[in-house]
């Protein structure tokens, strides 16, 4: 198995979990270092870990001024779009809490497909003060889709998504719809210090169980890194694994 699993019985306690782990995080990370990088996941899952982030619970313990929001992947629409995880961590978290807006590093969405790509792999280089090498994140959040997505890396992903070097971070990426995306590259989402995938749901179970225990081609099997991997499941995403007893 790669990784550490945690397997909470559903959706909230799984956002619970997850809630308190990278409160704990960002908290911690915050001691050490004047700025603390975190990269957001697209998608619906992570709508009630923003929420609870949020909360009176949970607000007071991390120290937001410190805290850097990027994204790993995003869908290329305005950041108004419905579809726009910006969009959706703004309602649910960034919008709730006293981040300063500086620190809201979010892909310039309605801008054309490359030069938006251009745009943010600048934006990371500069923030970073990388002329080499690959930023290394604080914390990469990330989920998995039913095929063995993850961020915007698709099964059958361009190579040159997945072994880029460090010429390009970000790069235009196409899914099954037509929505065009943006994507960190694997070795992007690889040099980060922490990965925590959040999935839930039933449809996700194979796939899971593919990333969890297998090795093989698709996108989500090759994330790993030197650092923390923990994989925060619902027991039913956690359902095609073997030997897993529900934690929580
Ligand atoms: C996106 C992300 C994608 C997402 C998974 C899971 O949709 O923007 O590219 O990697 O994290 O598809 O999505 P759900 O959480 O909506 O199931």
């Amino acid at each position: 198995m790669r990784g550490t699993l945690i397997v909470c019985a559903d959706y909230e306690s799984l956002s619970r979990e997850a809630a308190e782990r990278v409160a704990a995080v960002l908290a911690a990370e915050a001691e050490r270092q004047s700025r603390v990088t975190v990269a957001l996941a697209g998608g619906a899952t992570p709508r009630r870990l923003y929420e609870l982030l949020a909360s009176d619970a949970f607000r007071a313990r991390v120290p937001w001024i410190k805290i850097h929001f990027f994204w790993g992947d995003e869908r290329l629409v305005p950041p108004d779009h419905p579809e726009s995880n910006y969009r959706l961590a703004r309602e649910a978290l960034l919008g709730r809490v006293p981040v300063p807006p500086a620190n809201v590093h979010a892909v310039a969405g309605q801008l054309p497909p490359e030069q938006a790509a251009l745009s943010y792999e600048q934006e990371l280089r500069t923030f970073f003060r990388l002329r080499r090498g690959l930023p290394a994140f604080d914390l990469l959040l990330l989920g998995v889709g039913a095929e063995g997505h993850t961020a915007a890396l698709f099964p059958g992903a361009p190579l040159s998504q997945l072994v880029a070097g460090e010429e390009r971070l970000v790069m235009v990426a196409h899914g099954p719809d037509a929505m065009p995306r943006l994507t960190f590259t694997l070795p992007v989402l690889n040099a980060a210090r922490r990965i925590y995938f959040l999935v839930a749901g039933e449809e996700k179970a194979a796939a899971v169980a593919w990333a969890v225990e297998g090795k093989g081609a698709l996108p989500v099997q090759q994330v790993m890194t030197a650092g923390e991997l923990l994989w925060l499941l619902d027991s039913e995403a956690a359902s095609q694994l073997k030997a897993v007893r529900v934690a929580r």
